[in-house]
């Protein structure tokens, strides 16, 4: 694992932009893995700026989102597609028929989660992908105890995973109990994986993740398997990490 640590979450997104800059200026057609949250923002923003500013083009980007919610309609403002599209596809030169993010409104679960699967080993796998972390350690919306061979799969959600994203509903109910997630073992078939995290609320993951066992009790424990993972997190999540792993 190479680890950066920087100073804020500023910081934090302006590198991450960096590497994603250096990934499409290198191959054109980079199929990207992204990630929602609050934690990705910071790095949308600055590819938006590179792009705007001339120096990087999206037209032959593929991308393929982490995960979705369940029985959101991409028109809803919760869902992962339309965060997609504020946070970042509308402002650059992505063609629409280059992004995918997993249907939650799809009829039949399962096939929509073998479709997506295959589209991603059609486009021949992820060049780059961008993770988050919650609190409880999850990569896109692999939760505790979920087997690492998981491949893009029907999720429920952890409690503690609803409760920290009931801040963007009105109702707690009405945050999704359910999503579709790629699994741990699409996430590590990436060829590249950057992981973000800021605050101190993500040190005890993030210590866990670099410093502790691999364990499905911590998903994100499975990328210290990963041979090019660079996880870039700014001092308050950098607070926990055991001294003899930086
Ligand atoms: C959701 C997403 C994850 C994300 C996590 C952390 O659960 N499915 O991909 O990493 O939230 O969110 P935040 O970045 O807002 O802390």
């Amino acid at each position: 694992m190479n680890i950066i640590i920087v100073k804020n979450y500023n910081d934090m997104s302006r590198k991450a932009a960096h590497l994603f800059v250096g990934q499409i200026l290198q191959k054109p057609d980079s199929v990207l893995g992204l990630a929602t949250g609050s934690t990705p923002v910071g790095l949308y923003t600055e590819l938006i700026k590179f792009y705007k500013e001339g120096m990087i083009d999206f037209n032959d980007v593929q991308a393929f989102n982490l995960d979705e919610y369940l029985e959101l309609k991409p028109s809803h403002e919760q869902s992962y597609a339309y965060f997609m599209q504020k946070n970042l596809f509308e402002h650059i030169n992505i063609r629409p028929e280059n992004y995918h993010i997993p249907s939650g409104t799809a009829n039949y679960q399962e096939k929509e989660c073998e479709r997506y699967e295959a589209l991603i080993a059609e486009a021949g796998g992820i060049d780059l992908q961008i993770l988050g972390i919650g609190r409880n350690g999850h990569i896109g919306f692999n939760e505790p105890d979920i087997k690492f061979e998981a491949i893009t799969h029907v999720v429920q959600l952890d409690e503690q995973t609803i409760n920290d994203n009931a801040r963007f509903f009105d109702n707690i109910d009405d945050v999704p109990k359910t999503a579709i997630s790629m699994g741990i073992k699409t996430i590590m078939q990436s060829r590249g994986i950057i992981l973000l995290a800021s605050g101190i609320e993500k040190a005890d993951a993030v210590a866990g993740m670099i410093g502790g066992k691999i364990t499905p009790e911590l998903p994100a424990s499975v990328l210290q398997l990963h041979p090019n993972v660079t996880i870039i997190v700014d001092e308050a999540a950098a607070s926990k990490i055991p001294s003899k792993n930086i």
